[in-house]
């Protein structure tokens, strides 16, 4: 299955996602994450050789993909129409991470408009939930109203998520016991998109 990350504002936990569901699929069948962001933000979480999945370049992709049953592909922040309309494409599930934010909220609306006439396998995951707030609910509320397709596990805000990658984990392998409930939630999203 190839999986592609992608949202029109920075920031959202695209890497985050492509970094923990690389490593859910990993559990199943070998899998590959594709960092194409010029940053190459997931190049350098897995510089240490830690991550449970082996993550490649664009540029130094094309050799490997026929090895791996799963691709995960992480994108950069603000795609044009084009390269939104190519993932499309070349994937069997775009992904949309978002948080409850209102502007990241939007951003997401203007995502979907785009989408929706392409006629594409897409689904929005709210990230970084906040359960002091009433943000998350208020998204889901948005969600459901307006039948957005989306995942029904989404994914706290926890500190161990940011401290992660500084040590070239996953949270999976983080030590700190608040970090169970984010891995037990990409889990579940991975659950969601397995099933399908
Ligand atoms: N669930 C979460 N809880 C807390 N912090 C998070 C969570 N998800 C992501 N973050 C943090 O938010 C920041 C942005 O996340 P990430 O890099 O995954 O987003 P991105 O969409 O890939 O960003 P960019 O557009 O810069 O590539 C990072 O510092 C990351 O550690
Ligand atoms: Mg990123």
């Amino acid at each position: 299955m190839i999986i592609a990350i992608t949202a029109l504002k920075g920031g959202v936990g695209k890497t985050t996602t492509a970094v923990h569901l690389a490593a859910y699929l990993q559990t199943l069948a070998p899998t590959l994450l594709i960092d194409a962001d010029k940053n190459r933000s997931a190049l350098v979480w897995a510089k240490e050789d830690k991550l449970p999945f082996y993550v490649a370049s664009q540029a130094g992709s094309p050799g490997l993909i026929g090895k791996f049953t799963h691709i995960v592909i992480d994108t950069q922040a603000r795609p044009e129409l084009a390269e939104l309309t190519d993932l499309a494409e070349g994937s069997d599930l775009l992904i949309l991470p978002t948080t409850p934010n209102a502007l990241d909220l939007d951003s997401t609306k203007k995502a979907i408009e785009l989408l929706e006439p392409l006629k594409v396998n897409y689904r929005v995951l709210l990230t970084k939930v906040d359960s002091r707030t009433t943000n998350g609910r208020d998204a889901r509320n948005f969600i459901q109203e307006n039948k957005v397709p989306a995942f029904k596990a989404d994914i706290p805000l926890l500190v161990a998520f940011q401290r992660a990658p500084s040590l070239g984990v996953t949270i999976k392998d983080y030590p700190d016991p608040r970090a169970k409930s984010g891995w037990s939630q990409y889990r579940a999203v991975g659950k969601e998109i397995i099933k399908k």
